[in-house]
């Protein structure tokens, strides 16, 4: 049988700074959705250290559909969850059908996919994000960001130019601008946490 697993080098490098972080901030149960899984990688290393929670990955392009199906086979977890086809510009997501309801998501995690797709992506997280989540639930993104206006590292600068080589609409998020959609949604930002090669952990709460 064809392996369809992705490799993604710096998934392997920041799974266990962000492990720690998850820790500290997830809720005690319910399920995690994990809002473009990628390759998978995260999905199976989390899943199985994060019990009883239960890992929900999603992603909306067959290749890593594929790839997190393969991950999953290749490492399963009692607490994974098959991969959902999720697009998040769309108006309804998958969770918020009826056959989901025995599984309420408590949580979201989203890392590296705010600042590599345009800013409908951001827009349509975080009004995903106020739909679905309880009052207390919590949104956990991961990635590069701005302050103020400001890159926090040359390397970051650099990142940004490539992403907008690239396509005019994508490009390293200001989490001022993030902070003010989340607002529109019933999110509060909480917290900020620093992260290795200047990536960043940003806590949200619904209201
Ligand atoms: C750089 S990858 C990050 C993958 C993984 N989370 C990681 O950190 O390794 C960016 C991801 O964003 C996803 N993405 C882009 N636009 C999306 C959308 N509208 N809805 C859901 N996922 C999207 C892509 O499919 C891709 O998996």
């Amino acid at each position: 049988m064809t392996d369809r697993r992705q490799f993604a080098p710096a998934a392997e490098r920041n799974r266990e700074p962000i492990l720690r972080v998850l820790k500290d901030w997830l809720p005690q149960q319910g399920t995690v959705l994990e809002v473009a899984s990628g390759s998978g990688e995260h999905a199976i290393y989390f899943a199985p250290r994060l019990t009883p929670l239960l890992w929900q990955s999603s992603n909306y392009e067959q290749e890593q559909m594929d790839s997190v199906s393969d991950w999953i086979a290749h490492a399963p977890a009692d607490n994974l969850l098959p991969p959902l086809w999720l697009d998040v510009t769309e108006a309804q997501w998958p969770v918020e059908e009826e056959a989901y309801e025995d599984k309420p998501v408590t949580a979201i995690f989203n890392a590296n996919m705010i600042h590599i797709s345009p800013w409908a992506t951001t827009a349509g997280l975080m009004a995903g994000a106020g739909r679905i989540l309880p009052a207390g639930g919590r949104l956990i993104l991961y990635g590069p960001f701005k302050i103020n206006g400001e890159h926090t590292a040359n390397s970051n600068r650099e990142f940004d130019g490539w992403l907008k080589a690239r396509d005019a609409g994508y490009g390293v998020r200001d989490i001022r601008d993030v902070i003010t959609e989340a607002r529109k949604n019933g999110l509060q930002h909480l917290v900020a946490r620093p992260m290795p090669a200047n990536n960043f952990m940003h806590l949200f709460e619904k209201a």
